[in-house]
């Protein structure tokens, strides 16, 4: 392999969300960045979803290029931000797009929260696909609208939609939005054009607006095929709104920077109508010069975290198989983030957490952030050099045999 992703890189101390956390409301502080220095072990972060590696090399070039300019003014996107954007989508996910259906965003979570505010009035309603990444639902709820939950179908170890409960939602006469992650964090599902089809007949014949967050959509493992949302079916351009970001694929996301992809007029209008009257607009020269690099240059780097990825997964898999059946695993088949069915283990949600946090030391995201369908899961971020993730199984392992 070209790039290293086995050396443990310190983040302590960089104002990393990951690393350097502190609890609070209620959770001991102890557990924070310095906890080492009180000579007791420290907490692993495994959990928000970031990487711990280090990102392409033609990033890193392009920020310093910048840097040393010293100047760093208001700064306008360019043609070749655009033109790489476009190839990325063209080159990996056969996605022709059009540069003016390209709104940029200081990320996919504000953008959800404005479509929202531009499509769903105070008590309207919006479905969501449970467990699920949790900024869905305050971006519903903290916009007074309502979520209605179509909780995936977990049947023998896997996930799937819900057809039939989806189609009744669907025709109550206030539903106005669906937003899907696709892949879909946290269970890991890459939805199968079939799937993806099926989803957006109902939108279609309901009149619902389909927001297909795909921030995960370079992060696919081997076996599966990822499908851009409007490519799974006729017309599905005129109805979806698409939220895609470098951030989670190379490991930048705290550039701030995304590309919220509308193809209709009109909806892209109303869109950005609520982001002029927000008064968010421009992007940052970091942000944009690193988009560029990444798109440009950070492919082979891509497919080798993503290999690197696919093996932290396999030998995650076979350390449960081994020594702790009574964990399942879910099949990974996009993102790095792996979903853990624990309750075999018998411990309620509090007792879990306890169980991680205390006895193995570990920062998990806990399955019940997710929604309630995720009480006695855990997410586990496995993007980090595998020595860490070894050292993060065992402390499990001890801490669920010495007996909760
Ligand atoms: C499904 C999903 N959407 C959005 C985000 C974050 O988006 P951003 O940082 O661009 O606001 C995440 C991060 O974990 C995510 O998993």
């Amino acid at each position: 392999m070209k790039y290293d992703f086995d050396s443990i890189i310190n983040r302590e101390n960089t104002n990393s969300v990951k690393w350097d956390f502190r609890f609070e409301e209620g959770k001991p502080s102890q557990w924070d960045s310095t906890y080492s220095k009180h000579g007791a072990e420290r907490v692993l972060p495994l959990w928000v979803a970031d990487m711990d590696f280090i990102c392409p090399q033609s990033v890193i070039d392009a920020l310093e290029k910048r840097a040393r300019h010293g100047i760093f003014g208001y700064t306008r996107e360019t043609d070749a931000y655009y033109e790489a954007v476009q190839s990325w989508f063209k080159r990996r996910q056969g996605w022709q797009i059009d540069p003016s259906w390209i709104t940029i965003t200081p990320g996919v979570v504000p953008a959800v929260y404005m479509l929202v505010q531009a499509f769903v009035k105070p008590g309207e309603k919006v479905i969501i696909q449970t467990p699920v990444y949790y900024p869905f639902y305050s971006a519903v709820e903290g916009n007074d609208a309502v979520v209605v939950r179509n909780p995936l179908l977990y049947e023998e170890g896997f996930y799937k939609i819900d057809f039939a409960n989806l189609e009744k939602s669907a025709q109550s006469p206030d539903v106005r939005m669906i937003i899907i992650s696709s892949p879909h964090n946290p269970v890991g599902r890459v939805w199968t054009r079939e799937e993806l089809n099926r989803m957006g007949e109902i939108c279609k014949a309901n009149d619902i607006l389909m927001v297909s967050d795909e921030i995960h959509s370079d992060l696919i493992m081997p076996g599966y095929d990822f499908v851009p949302f409007p490519l799974a079916g006729k017309d599905f351009e005129s109805f979806s709104v698409v939220c895609t970001a470098p951030s989670k694929t190379f490991n930048i996301a705290g550039l701030r920077t995304s590309n919220i992809i509308i193809a209709n007029e009109t909806i892209r209008r109303k869109f950005l109508d609520v982001l002029n009257r927000s008064g968010i607009h421009g992007i940052s020269p970091f942000g944009m010069d690193a988009l560029i690099a990444a798109y440009n240059e950070g492919e082979e780097w891509l497919e080798q975290v993503l290999t690197y990825i696919h093996q932290n997964y396999e030998f995650l898999k076979t350390f449960f198989q081994k020594n702790l059946p009574e964990i399942d695993v879910i099949q990974l088949e996009g993102t790095y983030l792996v979903w853990l069915d624990c309750r075999r283990l018998g411990l309620d949600s509090m007792n879990l957490e306890s169980l991680m946090l205390e006895d193995a030391r570990l920062y998990l995201d806990e399955g019940y952030i997710f929604g309630s369908d995720g009480e006695g899961f855990e997410r586990i971020n496995i993007a980090c050099p595998r020595s860490l993730l070894e050292e993060a199984l065992h402390r499990l392992l001890a801490a669920v045999r010495a007996g909760h």
